[in-house]
């Protein structure tokens, strides 16, 4: 018999199963894709029952894989890694009120815009973020509006129903993305629940990444009693996985957005995030692109392409995008720029670009926006590590470092977020793991033209610079 931690890592847009050994093997994986919806400009909604589904399909499809491929496997524990700032609310019965609002939607963009100074003040003191819809505290607030419902982000949402509904629980980094944990003091913010008008009795406790978040019960596939021993926010469990801890190394998670973290010694108030608590709070740096991943979707879609695949492929076949740039500020931009208000646009075209021209500028904008985050980061930065879907673009991961400077390392695992939170859980079993340290990268180094990268990024910048609504 095998013994295996069950990861799970729900994503915006599909729900992730994998087996993984004390060794750091993965017996068995699957996936299963989650809707999602776009009422109205700005509102972006997931459907719980439907998210819930999709992680109970990725389970018993990984299990079933599993049993028919390797010796007999034992769950020993439950590990889950979530997206993150996205709000269910749920009745007092375990049932669903009203949609998922996702991390996305914009829908309270203008109420956050009307909150006095003083709450952004209190919020970059306790929290380390700054007042934006993308956080959870203004969806939390538009859905207790409507109903008088528990609330939570999604790992507190899997949980409840993980443990058959007995469990109301979170996990302190997941908190920490809601603008209502005070960040330092790893509590509730008691000053925050007052400005946001968010009663304590509507949020769940929260409690350590690694301090047990209940048994299974009545899951489908799984036998009741197995314990959920680590949960991790899923951009923060990539940077564990990525065993990205010391100062100088940062990890870009490229997904639907992107999400760049670098490890600091302590709690700043600005751009902070508490990546894990475990017997020590670890924080980190971050910044967070709106679109990266939704981008090159886009784009795909716009070009009649069937999937990103065959954008890169056809970005690929031309040397540059020929002064093609393209700023997915399909919902305003986020980090560094934040200007909500801000839309897209697709600039420097001549009567000679193609269809491969806008396709590498997609590329282009993926790679540029993870250098606006990184040219943030005080000190010097030895390398990028890379993960999620888009690494296993060759063309991308060279595109990055060219315009970075430095190499970048693509995990051999791009979708890394599962392996993560299943190395926390085994440590907390008691295995000694360090699975980073064994891990093969794939390094790009930067072409060394200085010159070219100098000038793309101005041309970047400028473009950025035409799309902006607030002043920089
Ligand atoms: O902050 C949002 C992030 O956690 C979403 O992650 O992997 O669904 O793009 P992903």
């Amino acid at each position: 018999m095998v013994q295996a931690v069950l990861a799970v890592d729900q994503g915006t847009t599909n729900s992730k199963a994998a087996l993984v050994t004390a060794a750091g093997h993965v017996l068995a994986t699957a996936s299963a894709p989650v809707g999602l919806s776009t009422p109205r400009p700005g509102w972006v909604e997931q459907d719980a029952t439907d998210l819930w589904q999709s992680v109970l399909t990725a389970i018993t499809t990984c299990l079933t894989t599993a049993s028919s491929s390797s010796a007999a496997v034992e769950v020993v524990a439950v590990a889950l890694s979530t997206q993150r700032e996205s709000v269910v609310g749920w009745d007092r019965s375990g049932e669903p009120v009203g949609p998922v609002l996702g991390w996305q939607d914009v829908r309270t963009a203008e109420w956050c815009a009307q909150l006095p100074s003083s709450v952004d003040d209190l919020v970059r003191r306790r929290t380390g973020l700054r007042v934006d819809a993308m956080f959870s505290a203004p969806k939390m607030r538009w859905l207790l509006d409507r109903s008088d419902a528990y609330v939570g982000t999604v790992d507190a949402w899997l949980i409840h129903r993980l443990t058959g509904c007995q469990e109301h629980l979170t996990e302190a980094g997941n908190a920490s993305r809601t603008l209502l944990y005070d960040t330092l003091e790893l509590d509730w913010s008691t000053e925050l629940l007052e400005a946001f008008n968010v009663p304590l009795a509507a949020l769940p406790d929260v409690r350590p990444s690694n301090a047990g978040f209940g048994v299974t019960k009545d899951v489908p596939g799984l036998a009741d009693g197995i314990p959920i021993v680590a949960v991790l926010a899923d951009s923060h469990a990539a940077m564990y996985g990525q065993g990205c801890t010391q100062a100088g190394m940062a990890k870009a998670t490229y997904g639907t957005g992107s999400s760049v973290m670098t490890p600091v010694d302590g709690f700043v108030p600005s751009g902070c995030t508490l990546a894990w608590l475990t017997d020590r709070p670890m924080y980190a740096l971050e910044g967070n692109i709106v679109s990266s991943g939704a981008a090159l979707a886009w784009t795909a879609d716009l070009l009649g392409l069937p999937n990103v695949g065959a954008l890169t492929a056809l970005a690929a076949t031309v040397p540059s995008a020929e002064g093609v740039v393209l700023v997915p500020a399909f919902a305003g931009l986020g980090a560094p720029h934040w200007d909500r208000e801000a839309r897209a646009a697709l600039t420097g075209m001549s009567s000679s670009t193609t269809r491969a021209h806008i396709a590498r500028a997609a590329v282009d904008a993926v790679a540029h926006q993870i250098c606006d985050i990184t040219d943030t980061i005080p000190g010097t930065l030895s390398s990028l590590r890379a993960d999620g879907g888009a690494t296993v673009s060759a063309l991308l991961m060279q595109t990055q470092a060219d315009l970075l400077g430095h190499p970048v390392e693509a995990a051999d695992i791009p979708e890394i977020s599962a392996l993560g939170v299943a190395e926390l859980a085994w440590t907390t079993l008691g295995e000694t793991t360090g699975w980073a340290g064994k891990r093969s990268f794939r390094t790009f180094e930067p072409e060394p033209d200085a010159g070219d990268r100098g000038r793309r990024r101005a041309e970047w910048a400028q473009a950025v610079a035409s799309v902006r609504v607030r002043p920089a």
